[in-house]
C-alpha cells in the first residue's frame, strides 16, 4: 500500500497521508507524491475540488525527522519543495480534513488550503524552533496575517500547541466536529464546491489568496534558512534527542 493514496470521487481528488505506524511523518516520496496529485488535479479538467486528510489518529507528524538528518548528513536537499510550489500555486480549491495532531508542515501546510475542517482530537503545533529550525511554507508570513502577530510568535516563536477550538477561534479552521463526523463534514464542504461554476471558483480563489504575491519569494527565503539551520548543531542535538527518544539539551548553544 502506497504512503500517500490518491483517490478520484466523481469532481473530487481525494488525497491521504497513509503511514499510519510512523504518524503519517512525511518522506522526500511522499512529498513527490503529493506534488504529482496537486499538479494532476490541476491539470485534469474534471477535477474541481481537493480534499486532503491523514490515515489512523494522525493527520501528519510533519516531516520525517530521520530524513532530516539523512539530509543534513548528505547534500541538504529539500524534497519539500517542489511540493510547496505545487501546494501554493494549486488553483483548484483545497479542503483539509485534520484528523488528529497535525505538526510541523502539517500545520504550516493549512495556510494553504480554502476551508479546513478539524475533527474535535485535531491539535496544531509547529515546532520548528525546538527542533533548532525555522518556519517553511511562507507561514512566517502568513500565521501572523492569520491569526495576529502576538499569537503567531506564541505559535513559531514557542511552539505553542492549539487544540481544534482554539484553532477555530484564530480562525485557522472553518468547523470543528465530532471525530465519527469528520469524513461526512469534509465532503460535504467539497461536494458544495464542487457543485459551484468552476472558473469563478478558480478566480475567486486566485483573488482571496492571502500574501499570493509574497508568499513565492517567502517560501524561496525561509527555505534557504531552512537548508542552512538543518545542518546546524542545534538541530543536529534535536534530531539525535528524537531518534534517542530523549529531552534535548541546548545548554552549551550561544
Ligand atoms: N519523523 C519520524 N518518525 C516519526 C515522526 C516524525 N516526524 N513522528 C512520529 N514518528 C515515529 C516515531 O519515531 C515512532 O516510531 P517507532 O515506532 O519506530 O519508535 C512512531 O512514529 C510512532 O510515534 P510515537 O512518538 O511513538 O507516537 P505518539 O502517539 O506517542 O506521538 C507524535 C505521536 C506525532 C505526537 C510524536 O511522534 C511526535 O511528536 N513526533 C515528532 C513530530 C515532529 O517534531 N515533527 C517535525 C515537525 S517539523
Amino acid at each position: 500500500m502506497s504512503d500517500v493514496i490518491v483517490t478520484h470521487a466523481g469532481a473530487e481528488l481525494h488525497i491521504r497521508f497513509n503511514r499510519p505506524e510512523k504518524k503519517n511523518a512525511l518522506t522526500g516520496a511522499m512529498y513527490q507524491a503529493l506534488e504529482a496529485a496537486f499538479k494532476r488535479a490541476d491539470d485534469e479538467p474534471g477535477v474541481r475540488v481537493v480534499l486532503l486528510t491523514g490515515a489512523g489518529d494522525t493527520f501528519t507528524s510533519g516531516n520525517d525527522i530521520r530524513d532530516f538528518q539523512a539530509s543534513a548528513a548528505s547534500d541538504g536537499s529539500m524534497p519539500a519543495s517542489p511540493f510547496l510550489t505545487a501546494l501554493s500555486s494549486m488553483t483548484k480549491p483545497l479542503v483539509a480534513a485534520v484528523n488528529g495532531p497535525a505538526i510541523g508542515i502539517g500545520t504550516t501546510l493549512l495556510a494553504h488550503a480554502d476551508l479546513v475542517i478539524a475533527a474535535r482530537s485535531a491539535r496544531f503545533v509547529m515546532p520548528f524552533t525546538s527542533l533548532g529550525l525555522v518556519p517553511e511554507a511562507a507561514s512566517s508570513l502568513l500565521f501572523p496575517r492569520l491569526v495576529g502577530r502576538q499569537r503567531a510568535s506564541a505559535l513559531l516563536l514557542l511552539g505553542e500547541a492549539i487544540d481544534a477550538e482554539t484553532a477555530c477561534a484564530w480562525g485557522l479552521v472553518n468547523e470543528v466536529v465530532a471525530d465519527t463526523d469528520l469524513m461526512t463534514a469534509a465532503r460535504d464542504y467539497a461536494s458544495r464546491l464542487a457543485a459551484l461554476p468552476p472558473a469563478a471558483i478558480r478566480q475567486t480563489k486566485h483573488l482571496i489568496k492571502d500574501g499570493r504575491h509574497d508568499v513565492p519569494g517567502r517560501i524561496k527565503e525561509e527555505l534557504e534558512l531552512f537548508r542552512k539551520r538543518l545542518r546546524s548543531a542545534e538541530a543536529a542535538e534535536a534530531f539525535q534527542a528524537f531518534v534517542g527518544k530523549r529531552k534535548p539539551d541546548f545548554s552549551r548553544f550561544s
